[in-house]
């Protein structure tokens, strides 16, 4: 086999069938585009540590990578609504600001209002899995994200008001990011983001939008640990997604 083209498809296979973490770089970054336009970010004293993804670059110079960490800066202090006063972390976001696809959640619950990071308790360790195991993707080369930066009390759901004073935040991380696919996962990332009341069994058979990004809507995996029978409708989701971006489908 002499063809270099044919030894570059043949190790390209080799990869996807040894490892789901070996997909080639192309696959999972998108393509340079022009730097999107991020507003200037004003800076804002702030004594709080900031949690920042290990793929975020220096916070200065140009991209989404700066952008994102300097953004984190800014909102490290944040006292907009009534769950800064009770968080342990604000919890910003994880994963490639450069990612082609953002996962949307509802909020951080314990595990992730102690660590700083989202979907890192169980249902976080089911989307991992997800991502990983089924996507073959890292799950590092996605962003990660919810509705509200800070924990409910007892993992309520978060109110209107905080998610109204929350949302631009993440509105913001999706300028930022400009992904190619959303994944709303679960009822409460479907309703603040797009205002959609409907249940998630009716929204994962529609198509939506956010901004001309392609959104779709899954169940949250929290609701798959209570009920395993939403999984195999979840993977159907995930596949769409996949399908979308070109990226290879297993069954
Ligand atoms: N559930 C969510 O919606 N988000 C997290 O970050 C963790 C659990
Ligand atoms: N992959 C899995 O292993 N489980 C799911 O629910 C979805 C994808």
């Amino acid at each position: 086999m002499t063809d270099p083209r044919q030894r570059v498809a043949e190790y390209l296979k080799w990869q996807n069938t040894v490892s789901p973490f070996l997909l080639p770089k192309e696959l999972l970054v998108k393509r340079p585009v022009a730097p999107a336009p991020v507003a200037p970010v004003a800076p804002v004293a702030s004594a709080e540590p900031v949690a920042i993804s290990s793929n975020d670059g220096p916070a200065t110079g140009d991209g989404p990578a700066a952008a994102m960490t300097a953004f984190a800066r800014e909102i490290a202090g944040c006292r907009s609504c009534r769950l800064g006063e009770t968080r342990t972390n604000l919890v910003f976001g994880d994963g490639d600001p450069h990612a082609r696809i953002m996962f949307i959640g509802e909020g951080p619950g314990r595990d992730e209002d102690l660590q700083g990071v989202p979907f890192v308790g169980r249902a976080g360790q089911l989307l991992t899995k997800i991502i990983e195991s089924g996507m073959k993707i890292p799950r590092s080369s996605v962003y990660i994200a919810n509705i509200v930066k800070c924990r409910p009390p007892e993992n309520r759901v978060p109110h209107k008001d905080e998610a109204a004073a929350c949302i631009g935040h993440l509105k913001r991380q999706i300028a930022i990011v400009r992904p190619e696919a959303i994944v709303l996962l679960g009822k409460t990332a479907l309703q603040y983001l797009l205002g959609e009341e409907m249940s998630i069994n009716e929204a994962r058979q529609q198509v939506f939008h956010y901004e001309g990004i392609r959104v779709f809507v899954t169940y949250h995996p929290s609701a798959l640990l209570r009920n395993p029978d939403y999984k195999r409708p979840t993977w159907e989701d995930i596949k769409k997604v996949l399908v979308f971006l070109g990226l290879p489908v297993e069954n």
